[in-house]
């Protein structure tokens, strides 16, 4: 028996409503192969901000430190502001941990309707940097309020940073197509983007047997829905990434089938596994929320975690599920979150 702690951050809305789905699954999964789960749960959320005038603790990244794998519904709701939400918890985390991976595979699954006349092929992954670029807290805002206000937000883009995120892409490639599309948009950032690049082609130079493209993001964009069918690894910077990662989803019939990785590679810190989608105000306390993204994340922490065979079953299930055409009402079908576990479940049991 191996065994693991993991954190829950179950956050806000329909984060805390595929959580459980996805930690029974995880069971479910060990069970078959020997795998056991302890787990904490953390009570961190915009109700704790309102409650508490914090996110989470001031020791709250130590309190999850000593953690083998973080794994988070979503975070954010009205009433909170999203910067801060976001920027005090999700993204400390990621930044504290040094995550600086974002892995984002999208595949258009048997039973789930694409939007796309023709959408058949479609598997890829989104590598996108995670913890600088555009996201950063350098800037300001002058004036408040006056005819002349303006904001001034930096993109800090560092040669450590870029290089080691294209490096884990081009070697992602070589275990699969060997084809990477780099996100770019040289012709109008005309310091950042071109760093970017040519970071890119240094990188490339160090794989040979990889073919690289370079696309501006805007066409990349269109791209992305004309032939999805084309790409093979897509690294992008942290915005370009996760603006992708959601068209590329939708582009595969959901947001909520799309899971997310964010990877510390030096293993030095815990990685946290996440669905792609967020809490989904409009929909959250129906039950209806599609449980696959926050499954499939589940799925890529036992792959992190040492267990590809138990990972294996896990995602089994869930794509059997829906190749049967069990599917929640994002995706067309009547299931309702518990509905589509229980068919996984049986699945994974049977299995
Ligand atoms: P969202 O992903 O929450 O929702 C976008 C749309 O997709 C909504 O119509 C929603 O109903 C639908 N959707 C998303 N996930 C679904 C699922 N699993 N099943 C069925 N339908 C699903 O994005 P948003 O509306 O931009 O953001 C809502 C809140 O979530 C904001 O506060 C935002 O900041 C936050 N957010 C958090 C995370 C995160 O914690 N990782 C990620 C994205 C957004
Ligand atoms: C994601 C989300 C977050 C991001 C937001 C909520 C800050 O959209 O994980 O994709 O932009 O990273
Ligand atoms: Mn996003």
């Amino acid at each position: 028996m191996t065994g693991y702690r993991i954190a829950l951050i179950p956050g806000d809305g329909i984060g805390a409503e595929v959580l459980p789905p996805a930690r029974a699954l995880l069971d479910a999964a060990g069970r078959r192969h020997g795998v056991t789960f302890a787990y904490d749960t953390f009570d961190w959320s915009c109700r704790r901000y309102l409650a508490e005038g914090a996110m989470m603790p001031d020791d709250g990244l130590r309190q999850i430190r000593g953690h083998d794998a973080v794994l988070l519904g979503a975070v954010g709701w009205p009433g909170v502001p999203d910067h801060v939400s976001l920027w005090g918890l999700l993204i400390p985390i990621r930044r504290a941990f040094r995550q600086y991976v974002n892995l984002r595979p999208i595949k258009v699954l048997d039973g789930v309707p694409s939007p796309l006349r023709d959408a058949t092929g479609v598997d890829l992954v989104v590598v996108r940097e995670n913890v600088e670029g555009e996201y950063s807290e350098i800037g300001g805002r002058l004036g408040r309020g006056t005819e002349d206000e303006l904001a001034v937000q930096e993109a800090v883009f560092t040669r450590r940073g870029v290089t080691r995120v294209v490096e884990y892409a081009y070697t992602l490639a070589e275990s699969r197509g060997n084809h990477v599309t780099s996100a770019t948009k040289s012709n109008g950032i005309v310091h950042t983007m071109p760093f970017w690049d040519e970071l890119v082609a240094e990188v490339a130079e160090r794989h040979p047997g990889v073919r690289s493209d370079k696309e501006h993001i805007d066409a990349l964009a269109a791209k992305l829905v004309l032939a999805p069918e084309r790409f093979d690894v897509i690294v992008g910077s942290n915005l370009f990434g996760d603006i992708l990662s959601d068209l590329a989803a939708a582009v595969a019939g959901s947001i909520g089938v799309a899971p997310a990785a964010n990877l510390d590679p030096s293993r030095e810190f815990p990685s946290m596994f996440e669905p792609v989608h967020g809490s989904a105000p409009d929909i959250a306390g129906r039950g209806t929320a599609n449980p696959v993204g926050a499954m499939w994340s589940a799925a890529m922490m036992l792959d992190h975690l040492g267990h590809p065979e138990a990972a294996a079953d896990l995602l089994a299930a869930v794509f059997g599920v829906l190749a049967d055409g069990v599917s929640t009402a994002d995706l067309g079908g009547t299931a309702d979150t518990a509905a589509f576990t229980r068919a996984a479940l049986d699945r994974l049991g049977a299995a």
